[in-house]
């Protein structure tokens, strides 16, 4: 039996991986300013991430949700605390996708509708409803298309109100900073706005910071720079820096009901054990002020490129609007200045996803590579 084929491989092989740098199977060392989509958040291999899934995997790896499970309670209370949302409740998956599906369920038994309202470019994974509220038909088959759903454009208030004003849209779904989109960073005001007008239309305001939360905006959710408060938050990637796990951020408002969720997987001792790690290391080594620093410097050495068109995003999720399509400059960085970078469903847009960690001196290193691949990009072309 061979992999099915679904994703075009790079040549390389990375066998090991140390911070902001992965090593391949020639001991070629590449710095790290993709993470696999940002899921690395603090950084390859660290040592307390480590040691905790070790231990943890000396004791028991798993036992089944049927029973009492301490470290589910404790991580729980970790992410309300860190996050600012210390009255929610958390329901664990183990993935991104699996998130969003938890979360349109939960709006839909409590509302008992079924109309799903999502935005353009958005991206909510790729499973039967997540992809139904993702704007791209192409990774859509027949049976994920089950349910209404309006995509509308980003932004944009009177296009919202008028579906919303109608109240029979089960939930709103937005990404905290749309990153495989091309980043693109909503209007604190739309977000207000949305809040105000989800409330006072009985709709479910899901906010999916997948990609954009754990800290990666230099808040602990992007959405936190509107000062709102959505019914749902979904969660995954950096919440387990490689570990698959992921939640559900669930507002009081919503009360459990047994069996009206579950998962086999969902918040298993070992996950725990990795979602606690990266936790402890977010806040003992203060990696919001971190993200703000390394955001800022990133942006202002960036702006500087006369190639650049545009740099948008914030902290540690930075996308840059190129004047050219991004996919033959991103193969140049890899092969031959050994730098990894994201590409998105924007042709022209370029991601830069480091690990929350990132030091000065790495961005400083990326700047400079990022300029040379540049000179020889446009002498090549
Ligand atoms: C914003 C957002 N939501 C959902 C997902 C889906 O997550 P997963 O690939 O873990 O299913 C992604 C993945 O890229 C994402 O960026």
């Amino acid at each position: 039996m061979k992999p099915f084929p679904v994703y075009p491989l790079m040549n390389i092989n990375i066998q090991r991986g140390l911070g902001s740098y992965v090593w391949d199977q020639n001991d070629r060392k590449y710095l790290d300013f993709y993470g696999g989509h940002a899921v690395i958040s603090i950084g390859h291999g660290h040592p307390h991430f480590v040691q905790k899934i070790n231990k943890q995997l000396e004791k028991l790896a798993f036992y089944s949700n049927a029973v009492l499970n301490d470290l589910q309670t404790e991580l729980a209370e970790k992410i309300g605390t860190v996050s600012g949302y210390p009255d929610y409740q958390l329901f664990m998956v183990n993935s991104g996708a699996e998130a969003i599906e938890n979360a349109l369920k939960l709006a839909s038994f409590k509302n008992l509708r079924t109309k799903m309202i999502a935005f353009e470019r958005g991206f909510h994974g790729r499973t039967s409803a997540a992809v139904h509220v993702t704007d791209n038909p192409k990774i859509s088959a027949k049976i994920n298309q089950g349910f209404e759903r309006v995509i509308l454009p980003w932004n944009d208030l009177s296009v919202v109100k008028k579906h919303l004003l109608k109240e029979d849209v089960c939930a709103v779904l937005i990404e905290g900073m749309q990153g495989v989109g091309g980043v693109h960073v909503p209007d604190p005001q739309f977000l207000k706005e949305l809040e105000k007008l989800c409330q006072q239309t009985g709709t479910i305001l899901i906010l999916d910071e997948i990609q954009s939360g754990y800290g990666r905006s230099g808040k602990f959710f992007a959405h936190q720079y509107s000062d709102i408060q959505p019914d749902l938050i979904t969660i995954a990637k950096g919440m387990g820096n490689g570990f698959p796990i992921g939640g559900v951020l669930i507002s009081p408002d919503f009360k459990a009901q047994f069996g009206m969720l579950g998962t086999t997987f969902g918040g298993t001792h070992l996950a725990c054990a990795a979602g606690l790690a990266v936790v402890e290391v977010m806040e003992k080594e203060a990696l919001l002020e971190n993200v703000i620093e390394r955001g800022h410097q990133l942006k202002t050495e960036l702006s500087q490129f006369k190639e650049v068109l545009e740099v948008r995003g914030m902290g540690c999720m930075i996308g840059l609007e190129m004047p050219f399509p991004v996919k033959a400059f991103r193969t140049l960085l890899v092969e031959k200045f050994g730098v990894f970078t994201g590409s998105s469903s924007q042709p022209n847009t370029l991601r830069i996803l480091p690990p929350l960690t990132v030091s000065e001196a790495e961005v400083t290193e990326f700047i400079g590579k990022f300029k040379e691949g540049i000179v020889e990009y446009c002498l090549s072309v």
